[in-house]
């Protein structure tokens, strides 16, 4: 027997062999941008299309809304469907020009998007790196997969946990754009742990959850509000960590206590270690 959630998933991880399969020939830009702003690969459009048509395919699901498209569609058939999927059809897409990781992370509400944190039941990413994984968060335990050529998941780990030991950390924006506060804490984890910066969030924080430690983007001189969305990348990384056992804020409080007050909107963002994220607080507070 399976349900909405576990068809949900079962759609992305057979979609996930589609979307690496057509990188190699989307590397070009198209001639727009999406709705925040940035140039969209012919990739990122792709895998938005792709991922669009197959879960408003699927029953149970209303609406899908995506980092490429400025509005939620609805589904036809499914209008009344108790689940909305929102996703980041290819984080970090930048990277595809210089062939590094990237990934396809999603979160599923269960009330109209845009929604707060405590909406969101289940969340996970694909990461296309050498091999394809994907890892799923529901009912507070995270599973990490193989992702076979054919969309099947082999399970490689029951229940993903973040290391107890700490051992890396990364963080984006231009240094001289960070408040002197982050800097000052930045500092200090420096001296303890060692970068691990790709430039991709999910596989930047896939890393963290590897071997333990912490990620973040900041909000930036220029860019207060930070540059990652809440709805696409805060709420469903922030919902996969907490379940692992780390811990997640927006520089202040959980990413999965914030509420959006548009589909599009950006927030700080920092995940990994408690312990870190504690003093994180504590540092941006002062
Ligand atoms: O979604 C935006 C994104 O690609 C994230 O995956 C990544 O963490 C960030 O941008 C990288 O930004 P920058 O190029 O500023 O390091």
């Amino acid at each position: 027997m399976s349900g909405p959630l576990d068809d949900i998933v079962a759609t992305i991880a057979e979609t996930a062999p589609d979307v690496r399969g057509g990188l190699a020939g989307r590397r070009v830009y198209e001639s727009g941008a999406n709705p925040s702003g940035e140039t969209q690969l012919a990739a990122d459009v792709y895998a938005d299309e792709l991922l669009a048509e197959r879960l408003l395919g699927v029953e149970g699901v209303s609406a899908y809304a995506s980092e490429e498209r400025g509005s939620v569609r609805h589904s036809d058939g499914n209008g009344d469907g108790a689940y909305r999927v929102a996703v980041d059809p290819l984080d970090g897409s930048s990277n595809l020009r210089s062939n590094n990781a990237m990934g396809t992370l999603f979160a599923v509400y269960d009330e109209p998007l845009p929604a707060p944190g405590a909406a969101v039941v289940a969340s996970g990413f694909v990461l296309y790196g050498p091999i394809t994984t994907m890892v799923v968060a529901r009912d507070g335990t995270v599973t990490e997969s193989v992702v076979e050529d054919d969309g099947t998941r082999r399970v490689v780990d029951p229940d993903l946990t973040l290391p107890d030991e700490p051992t890396v950390y990364g963080f984006g924006g231009r240094v001289p754009q960070w408040s002197n506060a982050f800097a000052a804490y930045v500092e200090a984890v420096e001296s303890e742990l060692k970068l691990r910066y790709g430039g991709a969030m999910i596989a930047d924080v896939n890393q963290v959850l590897t071997h333990g430690g912490v990620f973040g983007y900041p909000g930036l001189a220029d860019r207060p509000e930070g540059k990652l969305r809440l709805c696409f990348e805060g709420h469903p990384i922030a919902h996969v960590v907490e379940s692992a056992g780390g811990a997640s804020s927006n520089g202040d409080r959980s990413l999965l206590a914030c509420t959006p007050g548009g589909l599009h909107d950006r927030t700080p963002l920092f995940v990994g270690d408690e312990r870190y994220i504690e003093r994180l607080e504590a540092a941006l507070s002062g």
